[in-house]
């Protein structure tokens, strides 16, 4: 990172253009559409299939510079980065990852989680990921990394206060979104946690009190992600407002 992308990073915010932002006093009716930034998150979609080409140093470089940024509990800024963009690494632990689901995926299930709520144990595990991994063909593995020319991981220093894993998450959305504006796919690949269980941590450098817990792909995307839209659910949303409750949804 040069200091001159960081000082630019640093400008705030000033009466200057921001096309982008509406002044506080230009209220828009019930029933607009959605503006450029809403659009951008509404629109997103998970890349899970990328062109050959490498994405240029200075967009990854401007996207790290982005989550720099973030916001954090207490301003701690609990992390730092590993970006990887050698195609025989990236391979490499794609194998690793694959061939160790491959062994979890194929053990019975009692050994990957139990169905039936306990008391000691708490509720039982979500059923999507226990479902994915004992659905996944043994030895065939599940498309980690995607064929990604770039992998950043978003390492957790576990000395942040509070819940890093949520600043983590801050960081890593806003440099999804960064990496979106300029036209790139991405991924975050909870897979990744895996090779923690190998020695990639000595060998991508990480060490206490950093933490290896997501990985993130970025690419140009090949294909069309919008194919894989997932439909979301409308969460029940409790409203207090003038001593009263109601519920959104
Ligand atoms: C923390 C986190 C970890 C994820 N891990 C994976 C992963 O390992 N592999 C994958 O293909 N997608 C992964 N995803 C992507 C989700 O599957 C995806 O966000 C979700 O299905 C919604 O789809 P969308 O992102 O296209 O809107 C992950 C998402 C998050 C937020």
């Amino acid at each position: 990172m040069t200091n001159q992308l960081a000082a630019d990073g640093a400008v705030p915010e000033t009466k200057s253009e921001k096309p982008i932002r509406r002044k506080a006093n230009q209220l828009i009716p019930e029933g607009s559409p959605w503006n450029e930034v809403e659009e951008a998150f509404l629109k997103r979609r998970s890349v899970r299939k990328y062109k050959r080409k490498q994405v240029p140093e200075h967009y990854v470089k401007r996207i790290l510079e982005v989550g720099r940024y973030s916001a954090s509990q207490g301003n701690c800024q609990p992390w730092r980065f590993v970006v990887v963009r050698d195609r025989d690494m990236i391979s490499e632990m794609e194998l690793f990852v694959q061939n160790t689901l491959a062994m979890m995926s194929s053990a019975p299930p009692e050994e990957v989680a139990s169905e039936e709520p306990s008391e000691q144990q708490g509720p039982p595990p979500h059923p999507i990921p226990i479902k994915l991994l004992q659905e996944a063909p043994p030895g065939m593995g599940i498309k980690v990394f995607h064929g990604a020319p770039t992998v950043i991981f978003p390492l957790m220093d576990s000395r942040g206060i509070g819940h890093p894993e949520i600043d983590l998450g801050i960081v890593g959305t806003n440099m999804i979104m960064s990496a979106y504006s300029l036209g790139l796919g991405t991924c975050w690949v909870g897979f990744a946690e895996i090779l923690n269980f190998s020695d990639w941590p000595q060998r991508l450098g990480i060490e206490e009190p950093y933490k290896l817990v997501e990985a993130i792909t970025i690419g140009f995307e090949a294909g069309d992600a919008q194919h894989n839209f997932v439909q979301r659910e409308t969460h029940r949303t409790a409203w207090f407002e003038n001593g009263e409750q109601r519920d959104m949804y």
